[in-house]
């Protein structure tokens, strides 16, 4: 199996698994968790360097009022929970996102789980938390106005503007996974994914496990990836 170094995945359909149990959205959230861990531990096994998950989008604000809260406290408790695997599988965990939307507690939480997790060298995991790609190119175009303000003249050519984005230090996925049978990248890694391998799934984000992973690898492993060129 050709393993990417980094793999991103949006997790769908946990709204879905809930349903067709007869239960609450934030059932599938919670089972959603187990995939994450999951997920987590297969791409330690195989050697897979970034794993991203796009947890929360900045649409997700418009959710109801209980669904919303009760996500942040999930994402909240699952640090807390999973910091011993962290630390015992060399995983660095790194949130990524509109920070400023979060409250200060959660990101209290974050800045000291990105902290203790900070010298895990094994794997880096990303959770893409108040994230769209749109944000994301706005807010590095303002960085790019400040800087050339101060620096005049400043040449910035395509690498020098992902500088500016809140991915800069990681490399831009291979492979991104979606799960649940939808097809669309809803503003997720607009810029990072201009040659990234698509893989959708049809299993609700509940159900991707080893097995899932497995076939969504096999099947990037059977792409033949030529960024524009002629082989
Ligand atoms: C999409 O399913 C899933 C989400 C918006 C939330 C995913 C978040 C988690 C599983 C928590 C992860 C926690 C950590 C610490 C990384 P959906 O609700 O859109 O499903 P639907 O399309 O079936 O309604």
């Amino acid at each position: 199996m050709n393993i990417p170094q980094h793999v991103s995945i949006i997790m769908d359909g946990n709204g879905r698994w809930a349903k067709e149990r007869g239960k609450d959205r934030i059932y599938g959230h919670f089972e959603g968790v187990e995939s994450v861990r999951s997920v987590l531990e297969c791409s330690v096994k195989w050697g897979i360097r970034y794993v991203s998950l796009y947890a929360f989008s900045e649409e997700n604000w418009g959710r109801p009022e209980a669904e919303v809260s009760g996500l942040m406290e999930l994402m909240a408790k699952s640090m807390v929970k999973e910091l011993s695997t962290f630390l015992d599988n060399g995983v660095r965990f790194v949130v990524l996102g509109n920070r400023a939307r979060l409250s200060d507690s959660l990101n209290a939480l974050i800045d000291d789980i990105m902290a203790r997790t900070a010298g895990g060298d094994k794997l880096t995991m990303i959770v893409f938390m108040s994230y769209s790609g749109k944000w994301d190119i706005l807010q590095a175009a303002r960085k790019m106005a400040h800087d050339l303000i101060e620096n005049p003249g400043k040449e910035i050519g395509i690498d020098d503007f992902s500088h500016y984005l809140v991915t800069d230090g990681i490399p831009d996925p291979e492979l991104l996974i979606r799960t649940s049978g939808e097809e669309r990248l809803s503003n997720y890694l607009l810029w990072q994914c201009a040659y990234t391998e698509f893989v959708f799934s049809d299993v609700l984000w509940p159900d991707f496990r080893e097995e899932a992973f497995r076939a969504a690898l096999e099947e990037y492993s059977k792409r033949d990836r030529r960024f524009g060129k002629v082989k």
